[in-house]
């Protein structure tokens, strides 16, 4: 399969890495980013077999690549610019920053333009454990959802913080509480997990996010009250280094769906 990249963050590097040392079996076409130069490095770094891999400043030239699936790494408005243009042109996409997913407007686009090309949206969620026994869940009817998300102080942008009467977070401090579609604009970076649990649950999960100068890990807690069971999910993940934002296991999620998607699984587990 044809692969495009774009976002060559932490994420994508994970990614980038993974496709040119081998461990995902699938060929590297393209890659974009609003940095080139992040592109070029990758490409030199993990990548000097393939000197076909285009480095692109723009979708018309990631087209051109041919790619067969997008992986968007990149942040919502990545989302909102190419997503329903990829998928116009019948190419599918994996979307990282599922939060964009959460503003119908954007949502609608995409379903659309899906549905008019047959392409299809793969959105991996592997960086909270769970989803698949929410999905099961949904088919009964869930009653309430909840996150409590735990970041080191570092994770969160410092203009918000200071928005929000955090200017300087010296111990635990919850920053906020609320709708999870407020959460998913105020913290695009942070909070992705909510729309995740959205689309998956058909609620808007109630989310509370705390800050806390002396946490190592960024830690989720989930409860999700349903018709047939209880469910509490606690996850505790190591930052990405080069993104405190991100957890390392959202980078290996994004590798396990490319590697079913890719083929070559002949027992999937998960739903
Ligand atoms: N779904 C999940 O579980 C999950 C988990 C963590 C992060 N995320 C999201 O995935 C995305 C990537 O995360 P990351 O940690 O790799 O971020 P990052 O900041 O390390 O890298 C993002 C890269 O994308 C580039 N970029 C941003 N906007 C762009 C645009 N419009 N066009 C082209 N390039 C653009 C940036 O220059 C940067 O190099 C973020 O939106 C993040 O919120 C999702």
């Amino acid at each position: 399969m044809r692969v495009a990249i774009i976002g060559c963050g932490a994420i994508g590097s994970v990614l980038v890495e993974a496709i040119c040392r081998g461990y995902v079996k699938t060929e590297l076409v393209a890659l974009m980013d609003i940095c080139p130069e992040r592109c070029e490095n990758l490409t030199k770094s993990f990548c000097s077999e393939f000197p076909n891999i285009s480095v692109c400043r723009n979708l018309g030239c990631m087209l051109n690549a041919k790619p067969q699936l997008v992986v968007e790494a990149a942040s919502q408005q990545a989302v909102r610019e190419y997503v329903p243009r990829l998928l116009q042109h019948g190419v599918s996409v994996v979307v990282l920053s599922v939060g964009a997913l959460l503003d119908e407007h954007t949502l609608k686009a995409v379903k659309d333009a899906s549905r008019v090309s047959g392409a299809k949206v793969y959105i991996p969620t592997g960086a909270i454990a769970g989803i698949d026994a929410v999905k099961a869940l949904a088919n009964a009817g869930v009653k309430r959802v909840v996150l409590r998300t735990y970041k080191n102080v570092k994770a969160f942008d410092p203009e918000t913080l200071r928005r929000l009467g955090f200017g300087e977070v010296r111990e635990r401090a919850k920053i906020f509480e609320g709708r999870g579609d407020i959460a998913v604009k105020l913290f695009p970076a942070n909070v992705n997990v909510v729309a995740a649990l959205a689309l998956a649950s058909g609620l808007i999960p109630w989310v509370e996010v705390y800050a806390d100068p002396r946490l190592e890990k960024n830690i989720h807690e989930i409860a999700v009250e349903g018709v047939a069971s209880t469910i509490s999910i606690r996850v505790e993940n190591i930052p990405h280094p080069r993104n405190p934002r991100t957890s390392y296991l959202a980078a290996l999620s994004a590798i396990q769906l490319l590697k079913q998607l890719v083929g070559g699984e002949t027992v999937v587990v998960g739903t």
